[in-house]
């Protein structure tokens, strides 16, 4: 059987891995003790020192460091871009920038690193006002705001790297768009692009769209308020330019081009771009796919993305279980109630698969909190009412002390 090696320990990676390991052998590394709890192997050994058909790097930090070039340097087959690319996602000016020479869509914006200059800026602007950090933040780096003295604060935390040390001593201030935000996962393979089914991502912790930015609390797709005409409309407005682009740039670009996009009144418009697979929405997405991944990924690396892929009928929703006080301060060591030995529901709900983000065992084998994002409890069913009616059920038999959840996820599309 083909070999293929994952890169990455979060729940994206388990959900890659697990499909993946449909039709092929799989290594994750380092992975985590929930993905070989499930019978994947996870391994210690950097990607650069092992051999397999096929390399799928999860996080964008390895793809920012260059990690795909050197697999590549080495002969490697490889879905992620190299350190050029990646760039896209590694500096929010950069990627600005980008988008303004290809003619892509995108908010307004000015880039500062004087805390007065940026507060001045600010108060020439109207709400809401949107402030990011230029670097990685895991998805954590972004205020919208409507109030011009907490917009003006944020500045201050994150121009004296306060907040975000260096990542943030840079920032992009951003005029706010309206609209309907939908991830549009789309593959590269160097010269053509596909999108995968359009997803949406529930980014704020709390219900309601309220509280701070998240890496993401929960998702589902398809997200059928984004019909084919939206989808073929953000192919050609955003992503087409952005092929163009990378061929001026010399820039082959072989991976996800993840596209945060904001349907508005007149249109569609880049909110941001991340350079590798959505967590959580690969969560939902790889079940779409049944055992389609590995073949769909080895085109994306070998450029022949000729065919846009089959998806299931099904729909997938899935519900992040994160640690107490997340984000801001997330604790370790809960224990976790309701798994068994596998990492899976001790009692099973039909359809429902547990990926897991931040875990770790005890010397008695019990499951304990790791980090920030802890569970991604996901379901699939014939409708999204149907798989999320099976993920709260899978939610319901999971406890741990302080979990923070929310209840809404994909609540208006059903
Ligand atoms: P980003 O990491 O750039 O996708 O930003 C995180 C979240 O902040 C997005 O998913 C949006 O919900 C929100 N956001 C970012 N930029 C804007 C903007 N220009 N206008 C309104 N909301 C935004
Ligand atoms: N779901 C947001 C992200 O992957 O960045």
């Amino acid at each position: 059987m083909t070999r293929c090696v994952v890169v990455g320990s979060g729940a994206r990676e388990h959900a890659l891995a697990w499909g993946l390991a449909k039709s092929a052998d799989v290594v994750v590394t380092p992975g985590n003790p929930g993905i070989a709890a499930h019978g994947l192997t996870c391994v210690d050994t950097p990607a650069t020192q092992l051999e397999a058909d096929l390399f799928v790097v999860g996080p964008e930090l390895p793809l920012t460091q260059g990690l795909a070039d050197d697999l590549r340097a080495q002969g490697k087959v490889v879905v992620g871009p190299g350190r050029h690319g990646a760039q896209l996602e590694a500096s929010k000016a950069f990627m600005k920038r980008f988008l303004e020479s290809a003619g892509v869509p995108t908010a307004r914006y000015g880039v500062f690193g004087e805390i007065d200059a940026a507060c001045a800026h600010l108060a020439t602007m109207s709400a809401p006002y949107v402030i990011k950090t230029d670097g990685l933040a895991a998805g954590k780096g972004v205020l919208v705001t409507d109030d011009l003295s907490t917009a003006c604060a944020d500045v201050r935390d994150k121009l004296n790297g306060s907040a975000f040390g260096e990542a943030g001593t840079t920032i992009v201030i951003e005029e706010g768009l309206d609209g309907v935000e939908c991830s549009l996962l789309v593959l590269c393979d160097g010269e053509r692009a596909v999108p995968l089914v359009p997803a949406q991502d529930f980014k704020r912790v709390g219900e309601g769209d309220t509280g701070a930015n998240t890496g993401g609390m929960g998702a589902y797709a398809p997200m059928r308020a984004m019909g084919d005409d939206d989808v073929a409309r953000v192919m050609s407005d955003i992503v087409a330019p952005t092929l163009e682009e990378f061929r001026r740039r010399g820039i082959d670009y072989r991976g996800v081009l993840y596209a945060g996009v904001m349907m508005g009144a007149r249109g569609p418009a880049l909110l941001e771009y991340n350079v590798r697979f959505g967590d959580p929405e690969t969560q939902v997405l790889v079940p779409l796919y049944g055992d389609g991944l590995y073949e769909l990924l080895r085109r994306v690396a070998t450029g022949e993305l000729h065919e846009v892929p089959v998806t299931s009928s099904e729909s997938a929703v899935t519900v992040v279980l994160a640690a107490h006080g997340y984000p801001e301060a997330p604790r370790s060591g809960d224990v976790i109630q309701g798994l068994g030995a596998d990492g899976q529901l001790f009692v099973p709900v039909e359809g429902v698969t547990i990926f897991h983000a931040g875990t770790r065992r005890d010397d008695q084998g019990r499951f304990l909190t790791q980090g920030g994002r802890v569970l991604a409890v996901t379901a699939t069913g014939a409708t999204i009412a149907r798989a999320r009616e099976r993920a709260y059920a899978a939610v319901d038999q999971i406890s741990f002390e302080g979990r923070v959840l929310r209840r809404d996820i994909a609540g208006s599309a059903t």
